[in-house]
């Protein structure tokens, strides 16, 4: 370890990010999991590390330093913020009555000119979003820190986490009022929540229900790095404590937060009191083509003189009320209770239903997680349950409908469905698993699929479909078989719906992905907990992998120096160091790899720090031609620098493609250096393009 007398300001800064990251993954597993992985020792050196760095660099020390953080964890790890203006919570309407009432409520507590309908009443409607709402305070345009909501009188700190969402601004522009809270819904998208949950299970990681809980279960992270990987966006729309007046209406202050650089829901409209229940239908109509999950409409009379003479009654502001919609709920019958085995041998039951229409859409299997949710479900093949579309995406049973009728449990299966082998639960775990690994031709299948699929090798023409196919007629029962799948050309052309050409494609599409980075071969592997970041992690660290494999030939003894090596890389540590060496134990697995390897040409990772481009943040924008995006993306990130979505002042270079639109003008506008695709090329390291 390099002594901390002799790091320079830029190793020691980069020093004392990991260590705020290492340690809060260690205060995590003894807080929250009771489950320390590594001594009390060692866990004091690391932070008697982190402060001595700190005592030679005192202007490094980070808002989510462990130092700062003593004492101040609470049980769940997180520290509590005391809100100075309580967060409170809306009531509901759920029919236009209902929304009448409210009006009426206002009108007579405003008194004339309001009581009867005379005076109009403006409204300001938002939808209402599904996710979790937080406040931050701004103190002289800066960021200063965050909160959950909690209970409203108390949340959580969630300072360093807020700061890596890329929407929330960590300045303000001026003019600004010297301390301001601004309060808004924390969210995923609906397609962002399906790639992390694909993610998510490719690594045997946590699956979530909704895009509300994925978004809460990002937030919520004692470790600020992780969230930084969440792909979470806020709304902002209101307004907490403010030292001095903002705007007169809430549509004025919308666009306050606009100006300093919020995301505002594009779909607020300034609405007389006649046309909220057109607003109201219009949105129903339309909510399920949305990106993100609404469950209704918040309408906020626009006056904000008048929302003070309001006030509050109770929990909630009698100037607002939340219009919900109703849930996309319906009754079926549960058919079938189906097994189905994974990639890494999970047996996960999938309900069979009679086919029903749930908010539009026609459902005939939902998930039902684990034995555990079968159980708390108390839920038997017969019954009528009701289904909903929880966060409008994956179908789940909510509830059993009683009928009198005691029908049988269902007993979990010990066996694997598609092998037979008996399963295991390991300790701690919720999941069945077939520990059969590459003998048990589901996960076979699955392994392959994952093998060819777009992250990993990438192959044009082997889908879900083929690889099933090809895998039932025994063509291809390793990754180094679909290498050797040339040899079936006549075959594959015989097989309907093929012909010559798609097989002369296929060969010549399989072909052009002998060469792989190692990243993207590591991630093809499918070990479990593997997923594409951990993989990306291997190979810069191993870089080659003749490397990579002789320390994990090493690594399969336990104490070995290879082992703790490997588990000693931030972001992978001794679980899915145990993982790895599990992988490279069974003589299977590195039969397969010894067999693949040869029909491939392995590109080595490089070292980031050496190019001109380490450490620098890169946007590209409008479309490349030479290029696809991802490979853009892996490009910039194997010469060290990081790619985002979004130009600001810290962005330093944008690669224009054509059509590219807002992203241009903003990084001319912030005086952001851009090059065009052949400029890119040429940094990159790439030959010109012809013509
Ligand atoms: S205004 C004093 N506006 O709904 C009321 N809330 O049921 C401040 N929510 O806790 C809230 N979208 O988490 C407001 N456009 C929106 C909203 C919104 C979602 C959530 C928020 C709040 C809950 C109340």
């Amino acid at each position: 370890m390099t002594d901390v007398t002799t790091l320079t300001e830029a190793e020691a800064a980069a020093e004392l990010a990991r260590l705020a990251a290492e340690i809060a993954h260690h205060d995590r597993l003894y807080h929250t999991h009771d489950a320390p992985e590594i001594t009390d020792a060692a866990y004091d050196a690391l932070r008697q590390r982190n402060a001595a760095i700190e005592a030679r660099f005192p202007t490094l020390v980070r808002a989510d330093s462990p130092t700062r953080r003593v004492g101040a964890a609470t049980a769940t790890g997180f520290a509590k913020l005391r809100h100075r203006v309580p967060m409170l919570s809306l009531d509901n309407a759920f029919a236009p009555e209902d929304f009448t009432e409210f009006t009426a409520r206002a009108r007579r507590f405003l008194g004339p000119p309001f009581l009867g309908n005379t005076t109009a009443l403006a409204f300001v409607a938002e939808p209402k979003i599904d996710g979790l709402s937080v406040s931050i305070t701004y103190e002289n345009g800066a960021l200063l820190h965050a909160a959950t909501r909690g209970d409203g009188e108390e949340g959580e700190d969630v300072t360093a986490n807020i700061r890596t969402i890329k929407s929330i601004p960590q300045t303000l522009p001026a003019p600004y009022p010297a301390r301001i809270e601004i309060r808004g819904e924390v969210f995923m998208t609906k397609a962002d929540f399906l790639a992390l949950n694909t993610a998510q299970e490719a690594a045997g990681d946590k699956i979530f229900a909704n895009p509300r809980n994925a978004a809460a279960g990002g937030l919520r992270q004692l470790d600020a790095t992780i969230t930084a990987t969440r792909p979470l966006s806020m709304f902002a729309y209101a307004m907490g404590e403010a030292s001095e007046p903002v705007a007169e209406t809430h549509w004025h202050w919308l666009q306050t937060l606009a100006r300093w650089g919020f995301a505002v829901n594009p779909l607020s409209k300034r609405i007389a009191e006649t046309e909220a229940e057109a607003f109201q239908a219009e949105l129903g109509r339309n909510r399920a083509g949305l990106p993100y999950d609404i469950d209704g409409v918040v309408y906020k009379i626009d006056d904000l003189a008048l929302q003070r003479r309001l006030g509050f009654v109770g929990r909630a502001p009698r100037w607002a009320i939340a219009w919900k919609f109703p849930a996309e709920q319906a009754t079926t019958t549960l058919l079938d209770i189906l097994i189905q085995v994974g990639r890494t041998g999970a047996n996960t039951p999938v309900a069979a239903l009679a086919p029903v229409n749930v908010g539009g859409v026609l459902v005939s299997r939902a998930t039902l997680h684990n034995e555990d949710e079968i159980a708390r479900l108390g839920v038997r093949i017969g019954d009528t349950v009701t289904l909903q579309r929880a966060g409008d995406v994956i179908p789940q049973i909510v509830a059993v409908i009683p009928d009198g009728i005691d029908r049988p449990k269902f007993v979990f299966p010990t066996t694997c469905a598609a092998c037979a082998t008996p399963l295991a639960r390991a300790p701690g775990e919720i999941v069945w698993r077939c520990p059969n690994g590459l003998a048990c031709p589901a996960q076979v299948e699955e392994r392959l699929i994952h093998f060819c699929s777009r992250l990993a090798f990438d192959i044009e023409g082997m889908g879900e479909k083929t690889v099933r196919e090809f895998h039932a007629l025994g063509w291809i029962k390793t990754p180094a078989d679909i290498f050797r799948l040339k040899s079936r050309q006549p075959e594959i052309a015989a097989l309907e719906g093929w012909g010559t050409l798609s097989a002369d494609n296929l060969i010549r599409a399989i072909d052009t992905r002998r060469r792989v980075p190692l990243a993207r071969f590591i991630y093809a592997l499918g070990i479990r907990r593997i997923g594409e970041q951990n993989a990306k992690l291997l190979a810069r660290h191993y870089t080659s992998y003749e490397n990579w494999r002789a320390q994990m030939a090493l690594a399969v003894q336990i104490g070995a120096e290879a082992r703790s090596d490997l588990g000693a890389i931030i972001g992978i540590g001794p679980a899915i160091a145990t993982e790895l060496a599990e992988f490279f134990a069974e003589p299977h697995n590195t039969a397969a790899l010894d067999d693949l390897v040869p029909q491939l040409t392995i590109e080595p990772a490089e070292a980031p720090a050496a190019t001109a481009l380490a450490g620098k943040i890169i946007v590209f924008t409008g479309s490349l031609v030479s290029l696809t995006r991802p490979e853009a993306k892996a490009m910039a990130e194997n010469l060290g620098a990081r790619v985002t979505d979004s130009v600001s002042k810290k962005t330093d270079l944008v690669v224009l493609g054509t059509d590219a639109g807002s992203k241009a003008r903003k990084a001319a506008e912030l005086g952001v250096a851009t090059v065009d695709e052949a400029g890119w090329r040429e940094i990159a390291g790439l030959p010109p393009l012809a013509g």
